[in-house]
């Protein structure tokens, strides 16, 4: 059965996409079957992939205008890595979902109809607690937060483990926290020493060993619709994406 893990924090440009993408397609690489499913309707990890957008994507599994077997892409550069596509259509399930009675359940449904084939399913959510994250954490077994290293990273981080502890009490008991992520680490800043110190002592082993530095072969890849073990696989920032999937794959 596919372990299903989300990528989650309502502040934006914290590493959610490029977390998503680089170790999808690590675990790819190693053989695992991954399907990475853009739920952010900035599509920023379809592109970073190389996905089609023009064709129907997420939104249009969830409203039933497609049927979710076949809007799932092969990444061309990854073997092993698919992609359920978004567009700019997913603002409106924002929308239109609030009202529905069922409103948290339509992308775990989605789900329950593609993931079969797949060893992980990696949800990218977008930069807000809304109704898209609550499908997403409602949808998932575990959540994985990245942590940008700066003191302003932390002040959103108790309101999304108090989402996190409402979900796991309501709509979806069986969600964990899969681990806490830092992201873009800078040794060089002392900031980023301290809140690596605060949260790992505060977090213990809910933290990731695993630290991805800040490092512009990340923010190249993208642009070139690859990730990074297809563009610069001998980069820090590769090394440390190869670094967590296998600690991923330790966790079990
Ligand atoms: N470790 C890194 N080093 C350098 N640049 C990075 C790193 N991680 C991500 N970036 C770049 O920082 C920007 C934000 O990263 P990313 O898009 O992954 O964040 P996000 O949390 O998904 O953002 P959003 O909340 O908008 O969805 C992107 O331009 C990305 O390429
Ligand atoms: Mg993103």
């Amino acid at each position: 059965m596919a372990k299903i893990i989300v990528f989650a924090n309502q502040k934006g440009g914290v590493g959610k996409t490029t977390t998503a993408v680089n170790l999808g397609a690590y675990l790819a690489e190693a053989g695992k079957r991954v399907l990475l499913v853009d739920f952010d309707p900035q599509a920023n990890a379809s592109s970073s992939v190389g996905a089609k957008k023009d064709q129907p994507g997420i939104y249009e599994a969830m409203t039933g205008a497609a049927d979710p077997s076949s809007v799932i892409q092969d990444c061309p550069l990854a073997p092993n890595l698919s992609i359920i596509a978004s567009s700019i259509n997913l603002t409106g399930a924002t929308v239109e979902l609030v009202d529905q009675a069922d409103r948290e359940f339509f992308l775990k449904r989605v789900l329950e109809r593609v993931s079969g084939p797949f060893d992980f399913v990696f949800i990218d959510c977008p930069p807000s607690l809304g109704i898209l994250t609550l499908n997403g954490l409602a949808a998932a077994d575990s959540v994985i937060i990245p942590l940008q290293c700066e003191y302003l990273a932390l002040e959103g981080l108790s309101l999304l483990l108090q989402t996190i502890s409402r979900v796991q009490k309501g709509v979806n008991p069986r969600l964990q926290v899969g681990g806490i992520l830092f992201t873009m680490y800078d040794s060089r800043t002392r900031l980023a020493q301290e809140v690596v110190q605060e949260v790992t002592g505060y977090f213990k082993e809910k933290v990731f060993r695993t630290i991805i530095p800040r490092n512009v072969r990340l923010g190249e890849a993208p642009s070139f619709a690859r990730p990074i073990n297809r563009y610069d696989p001998e980069c820090i920032g590769a090394k440390s994406y190869q670094k967590l999937a296998e600690e991923v794959l330790a966790n079990g």
